[in-house]
């Protein structure tokens, strides 16, 4: 059996989504208010920025994957208008419903799916935007979540991946100790488990570094990358072009 990893520790392939979903089905009525507490709202204008690149247009088809409580489904769903459709995914129910009755409650009816991004349950070539925010990090195999992306988007189709990445050298120091010291009290406080914050700040250590992450999207298809370093580097958004 493969083995793989999820945060520092190594396990079989096949045991990482079921350690996956246990962390968001424990943290997902506290999802939203732990990304505040986190990042001091920083999460916000990340996504904002997401929204600026994606500069979509009314009538256009997205598809939200990874899209837990839906920012940014709710976001794209304003730019697309009534003319265009925004799917809102996640392989996890409970985040899933989460997000649904956020939507719900601000007036958004989107279609709504339980779907694995390693296994799009959607035609090819069909959306011209998919985007995944702080979702591939846990994926299992990211080369296929990939792959997927781009065989559902159109030719010209855009993806965008918004994801904790490589920080800048000089502020490592302060970023390590702030991730695997305060990140885990804060999950403990306020959302009664410390693991899951621990989880989180191992993941972004063992995820691709904005270059590995840009070839990657090559090799699954996408002809043109531009990466885009948020906070010195803490977040990185890669806008990747099916062509
Ligand atoms: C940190 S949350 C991000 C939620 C939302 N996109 C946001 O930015 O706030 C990560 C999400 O990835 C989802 N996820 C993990 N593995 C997945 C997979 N293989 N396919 C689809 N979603 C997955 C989790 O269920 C979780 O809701």
């Amino acid at each position: 059996m493969s083995q793989t990893h999820f945060g520092f520790q190594q396990v079989d392939e096949n045991e990482k989504a079921s350690k996956v979903r246990g962390v968001f089905d424990s943290v997902a009525s506290k999802y939203d208010l732990m990304n505040d507490l986190m990042s001091a709202g920083l999460h916000r204008a990340w996504k904002a920025y997401t929204v600026q690149v994606a500069n979509l247009k009314a009538g256009e088809r997205v598809l939200d994957i990874a899209g837990g409580t839906g920012d940014l489904a709710r976001a794209f769903a304003r730019k697309v208008g009534d003319t265009g459709v925004v799917v809102h995914t996640d392989i996890n129910e409970a985040m899933l419903r989460q997000g649904r009755d956020r939507l719900l409650d601000e007036g958004l009816i989107l279609p709504t799916s339980l779907a694995d991004a390693e296994k799009l349950p959607f035609k090819s070539e069909s959306f011209d935007l998919v985007s995944v925010a702080f979702g591939l990090r846990n994926m299992t195999h990211k080369d296929l979540a990939l792959a997927e992306m781009c065989r559902v988007l159109k030719p010209g189709g855009r993806l965008l991946v918004l994801e904790f990445s490589r920080i800048a050298e000089p502020l490592r120091k302060p970023y390590d100790w702030y991730s695997f010291n305060i990140l885990p009290r804060l999950g403990s406080l306020f959302a009664g488990d410390a693991d899951s914050y621990r989880y989180l700040a191992e993941s972004i250590r063992m995820h691709p570094d904005q270059a590995t992450l840009k070839a990657m999207m090559k090799s699954a298809g996408f002809g043109h990358v531009d990466v885009h370093n948020l906070s010195a580097g803490i977040v990185a958004l890669h806008a990747g072009i099916k062509c």
